[in-house]
Formats: C-alpha cells, structure tokens, sequence
C-alpha cells in the first residue's frame, strides 16, 4: 500500500500531516504529525492545492536544512536523500536522520553534485529551497538525478536573486532558465504564507 500524505483538522482550517516520530516542538492531531504552512514551504504548497507525489517516491531534497520538512517526505518516501551544507543545521539534520531509515542525511554542497552522485540512485521528485542566489543553476545542476517525467518544486526566494528586483521578475526568469532542462506546468506564489516566495512546478524533460 502506498503511504500517503493525510489531511487533519486544526481550529477548523485542514492540514496536510503524517504518521511518524515527532521532531522538536510540532502539534501531533489523532497521532499525525501536522505540517504547518508556515513552517514548510511544502505544506503551504500542498495547502494551495499543488499535488506533491512523494508517497512511495525517490526524492532529491536540496537545503535540507535542519530537516524539518525532510522529516515529513520520510514519513512516506521510499527515500529521501537530503542535501545539507551547512554544518550547523546539517548536525541536527542528522540527528533527525537518526530514527529514520528511509531519511539519507548529505553534507555536500548542491552545487556540486558530484559529491554525491556516487549515492543518489534516479528520483522521481526533485524539491530543492536553497534560498541562495543562483536557484535556477542548482536545479538544473541536478536534473542528471530526476528520471524523465519525474516532477521538480523548486522553491524560488525572489531576494535571494536580487532585493531590488520585482519578485514575480524573478520567478519568470528562474522559470525561463528550467526551460533547458524541464517543462515548467507552474510558478505559484507562496503567499500569504511566505513573502517573496513562490514555487516553480516542472517535470523532467
Ligand atoms: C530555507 S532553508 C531550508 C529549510 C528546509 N527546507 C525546511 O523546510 O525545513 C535553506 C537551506 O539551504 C541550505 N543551502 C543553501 N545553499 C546550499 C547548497 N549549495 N548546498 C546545500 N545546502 C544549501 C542552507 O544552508 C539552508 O539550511
């Protein structure tokens, strides 16, 4: 059977969640783990609608930062290979990764996929939120690893390119760069959950 992401209902709005072992602070309703919209960029995603297929799929997560969300693609991924290069959120990455057999902790740099190239195997999901400047070049740096038809979210911080510029500016030119690699089905925007954020949606050419 499929493992797949549930809804739940908080204070009357629903939440994405999922059944797995807790990380820090997070609210647990009926025994699932609720992802909060404005604590994962990927349940603000999924709160507007945008199908994210991770259940039973390889996925390639690029910032995995301290690993809140890769915590929440574990619960249901076949696995999880999670790309962190700084060190302090990659320690407590990997203490998350700990209790997780199917989560694979990578203190690499995502702009240098061949540090890890060796251990990814082809995933079907591509989500990447390194909120740095050049978002477009890592994902196409990586699209080697997304198998043809498989699906991309890169998440696109619109400061990270430029402060000054207009953020929809910069979600176009991020979409138009993908082109090379993936035809791009979307750019939706992240508010009201996150300013300046938005999601480019794509699948591997
Ligand atoms: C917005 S945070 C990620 C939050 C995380 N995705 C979550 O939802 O829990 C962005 C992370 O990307 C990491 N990062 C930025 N550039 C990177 C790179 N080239 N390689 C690996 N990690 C990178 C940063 O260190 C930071 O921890």
């Amino acid at each position: 059977m499929t493992r797949a992401v549930e809804w739940v209902k908080v204070d009357s709005e629903r939440y994405p969640a999922t059944e797995g072992e807790s990380v820090r602070d997070e609210r647990v309703v009926n025994g699932k783990r609720v992802w909060h919209p404005r604590k994962s960029k990927a349940a603000a995603l999924l709160v507007k609608g945008v199908d994210l297929p991770i259940g039973d799929a390889r996925v390639l997560y690029l910032g995995a930062g301290a690993g809140t969300t890769p915590s929440y693609f574990a619960d249901v991924a076949r696995a999880v290979y999670a790309v962190e290069f700084a060190p302090s959120p990659a320690s407590r990455l990997v203490d998350v990764a700990e209790t997780r057999k199917r989560l694979f902790p990578l203190f690499a740099d995502a702009r240098k996929p061949s540090e890890y190239s060796s251990v990814v195997e082809g995933v079907d999901v591509l989500y990447q939120d390194v909120a740095t400047r050049g978002q477009a070049d890592v994902a196409l740096k990586n699209a080697g690893f997304v198998r043809e038809g498989g699906r991309a979210y890169v998440i696109v911080k619109a400061r990270s390119e430029d402060v000054t510029a207009e953020p929809e500016e910069k979600y176009e030119e991020v979409a138009e760069k993908l082109d090379e690699k993936y035809e791009v089905e979307k750019v939706v925007d992240l508010s009201p959950f996150y300013d300046d954020h938005a999601a480019v949606v794509a699948r591997r050419r």
